[in-house]
């Protein structure tokens, strides 16, 4: 048998990595499994929003944690760049959320009110004042509700910055790398077993995605498939992000456009389909009329780990001691990743220190 590690992480996405980076900041002695390669699947699929208030309002459960985890960037984006040499490409140009008929702009100025009543920033804008800043968008549009905190980052360099900020701290990392069980000794973890060995650790974090269930069943995981697509221009088309119903146009640096996504529960399936990029092209199309000249560039699939519950399990097992879930973080896995880092690492931390005590 192998050397004993403070912490196994299973899963080398973005919140695998992100916890990894937390432990290791904290000197525990950590390994990184992945069986792929790190962060080739839902992270890097990913558009990169940072939509607390877009993806949940103020009236959502998770509201709270998604507020102080995207607050969180700021300083996290100078830390990792200090650390990794990854600049995430945080923008913090804000989202709009897009009205086309009468009935929607009264849907979106209730919410509007009821955000700003709970003191967030935000702002209901007519036609005109939407076409002043974003003059791209068709003329046809009724106004917008905009959230100017919302932002967004590049989450394959995300999921780069913590990865290269793991091993800066001394993470070992290990890629194409299964755990095919969790060693136990009765209802205490002991370690992981992978296609290869037994490796033994106090602590073990699954964050496998929405491949957790393979390892433990009852989580129960639903892939949700999506679909982005991305088209380069000459100049700058939009600042903000933009978002119609089910349909996003985010602006990358280097003039690139990204295009998300369509939605397809209870799937694996990775195919990118005509019918999922004729969705959004159309959509893109009513939103940016002028997205026409845009020149194509690549077009890719990720699956979304949900919960039945719709919520992600971050913290420990119930039942199996020294185990640990941070998995089914849905469409929100960037925005979340950074609070759930500290989450876990801070978790781990006050056991040893009570274990110790
Ligand atoms: P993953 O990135 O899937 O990583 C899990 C990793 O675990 C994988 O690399 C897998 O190979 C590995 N693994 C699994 N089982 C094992 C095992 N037994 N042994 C070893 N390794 C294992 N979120 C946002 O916040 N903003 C967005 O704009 C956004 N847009 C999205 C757009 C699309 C099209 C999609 C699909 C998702 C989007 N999301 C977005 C959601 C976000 O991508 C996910 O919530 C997040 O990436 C989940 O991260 P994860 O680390 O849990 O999973
Ligand atoms: N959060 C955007 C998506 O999952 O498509």
């Amino acid at each position: 048998m192998s050397s004993t590690y403070d912490a196994i992480v299973i899963g080398g996405g973005v919140i695998g990595c992100s916890i990894a980076y937390q432990l290791s900041k904290k000197q525990k002695k950590v390994l990184l499994l992945e069986k792929g390669r790190v962060g080739e699947k839902a992270s890097s699929a990913a558009a990169g929003m940072l939509g607390a208030q877009m993806e949940f309002g103020v009236d959502h459960p998770l509201f709270p944690l998604a507020k102080r985890s995207r607050q969180m960037f700021g300083a996290l984006s100078q830390e990792l760049y200090a650390v990794s040499g990854v600049d995430i490409e945080l923008i913090e140009n804000g989202i709009y959320e897009l009205s086309y008929t009468d009935a929607e702009s009264d849907q979106l100025q209730k919410r509007a009110a009821r955000e700003a009543f709970y003191g967030e920033s935000v702002g209901w804008l007519s036609s005109e004042e939407v076409l002043e800043r974003e003059p791209a968008l068709s003329s046809d549009i009724k106004g917008a509700v905009y959230f100017p905190s919302d932002g967004q980052v590049s989450p394959i360099k995300l999921t780069k910055a913590f990865l290269e900020g793991s091993r800066f701290y001394g993470t070992e990392v290990r890629e194409y790398t299964e755990v095919m069980r969790l060693a136990q000794n009765g209802d205490q973890v002991t370690g992981v077993e992978t296609n290869t060995e037994t490796i033994l650790a106090q602590q073990v974090i699954l964050a496998g995605g929405v491949w957790s269930s393979s390892i433990l069943p009852p989580l129960g995981m639903v892939p949700v498939k999506g679909e982005c697509l991305s088209f380069t221009t000459s100049g700058p088309l939009l600042t903000g992000t933009i978002k119609y119903k089910n349909v996003y146009v985010v602006p990358k640096p280097n003039n690139r456009l990204v295009i998300g996504a369509t939605s397809i529960p209870h799937t694996f399936d990775e195919k990118v389909t005509c019918a999922g990029m004729i969705e959004l092209m159309e959509r893109a199309r009513q939103m940016v009329p002028g997205i026409e000249e845009a020149a194509f560039e690549k077009a890719w699939t990720g699956i979304r780990p949900q919960t039945k519950e719709g919520r992600p399990y971050i913290g420990h097992h119930p039942q199996i001691e020294g185990l640990l879930v941070a998995a089914g973080h849905f469409r929100n896995g960037i925005l979340l990743s950074p609070i759930t880092g500290t989450m876990m690492a801070d978790q781990i931390e006050r056991e040893v220190l009570l274990n110790e005590a």
